[in-house]
């Protein structure tokens, strides 16, 4: 049986909501991962150190096992220095939302004036605290990624300390920036890397594979694919996976999001076996986001197995991706 071990895989990029739902989702995570950026749009958002300090209390009451590390982060406000000064230890990042263009992001930004942004900016880049953003504009919905490419680069520009991270690419034009300047970094979903719009609509209408950003052209999923496969040193695996109820996504009005974060990296093996780059696979989901963020997580040590794998018809009331599917690879043992 064909095997493949990864050390101390982390997720950069998570959510885990709250109550019942995060004791649902939270132990599949910390059961496979060392560790996880934890995702703030909760409601109300994360946004003071109380917050943060008591969330991070419920992450962990909610995992059963003590080698995973919840990396928390704030919403992104334009905060003043002596308040990042305050809460820098407690977090990793600060994630950015442009207001109202995704779940739970009605309070964030909604103009990207610089001049206003300048002291919370330079204050974030004095105290080494990177920046997380979901970048999309309210345009046309193929268009909302590559339409926020300026502004990624007025925040390069302006700010050329801060570490910027582009969540969740999903275009060739979000690609093509990463190496136009030096600060910018990216993360990459495991579905993104799987999914193009016509596995969304392009057929039946997919509620479970609807996310934002939604899945794009075969060009993007191929410029994803190359700078994934080759683990460029600026990207990272952040799986995005982002829980809703059934109810909330087989519904008029689906909610966006896509779970994953039971067979993540399961699926991170079948890609990377299928391109026949498996070797490369440990510095996509773990080395590169230790060396961008400075971290060093929690041993664990995650074999995976070449064998059919029937993902589950639902975790509790939410339904994964790939439900009721076989997947070609499975966990064989943690240690
Ligand atoms: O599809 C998404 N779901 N995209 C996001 O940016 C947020 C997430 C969520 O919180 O459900
Ligand atoms: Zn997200």
């Amino acid at each position: 049986m064909k095997t493949h071990t990864i050390l101390m895989p982390l997720d950069m990029h998570l959510h885990l909501r709250d109550a019942v739902m995060l004791e649902t989702v939270a132990p599949l995570t910390a059961y496979s991962y060392s560790g996880a950026i934890i995702m703030p749009n909760l409601v109300p958002p994360v946004t003071t150190l109380e917050d943060v300090k008591a969330y991070k209390q419920r992450v962990m009451a909610a995992v059963p096992n003590d080698n995973f590390e919840p990396y928390m982060t704030i919403f992104y406000k334009n905060y003043d220095k002596a308040f990042l000064e305050s809460i820098a230890s407690e977090i990793v990042a600060i994630k950015l939302y442009p207001a109202g263009i995704t779940t739970n992001s009605e309070g964030g930004v909604s103009s990207f004036d610089i001049e206003e942004m300048r002291p919370t900016l330079e204050a974030m880049s004095e105290l080494e605290i990177p920046l997380c953003v979901h970048g999309e504009t309210d345009g046309f919905v193929m268009d909302r990624e590559a339409e926020f490419m300026p502004v990624y680069e007025l925040l390069a520009k302006n700010f050329p300390k801060l570490k910027i991270i582009m969540e969740h690419i999903t275009t060739k034009a979000a690609v093509d920036m990463l190496d136009k300047y030096e600060n910018l970094y990216a993360t990459i979903t495991v579905h993104h890397l799987l999914l193009t719009l016509d596995d969304v609509i392009g057929g039946m209408m997919m509620p479970h594979h609807f996310c934002k950003p939604i899945a794009k052209r075969p060009e993007d999923l191929d410029a994803l694919l190359t700078v994934a496969l080759s683990a460029h040193p600026k990207v990272m695996f952040g799986s995005d996976s982002a829980p809703h109820p059934q109810h909330a996504k087989e519904s008029c009005g689906c909610a966006a999001g896509v779970f994953t974060a039971p067979i993540s990296l399961q699926l991170l093996c079948e890609i990377f076996e299928q391109y026949d780059k498996l070797d490369n696979l440990q510095a996509f989901v773990s080395d590169n986001a230790q060396n961008i963020y400075g971290i060093c997580p929690e041993f664990k040590e995650v074999t995976l197995e070449k064998r059919t794998f029937v993902v589950p018809e639902k975790y509790g009331s939410v339904v994964p991706m790939y439900a009721g599917e076989a997947i070609a690879w499975a966990i064989e043992s943690i240690d």
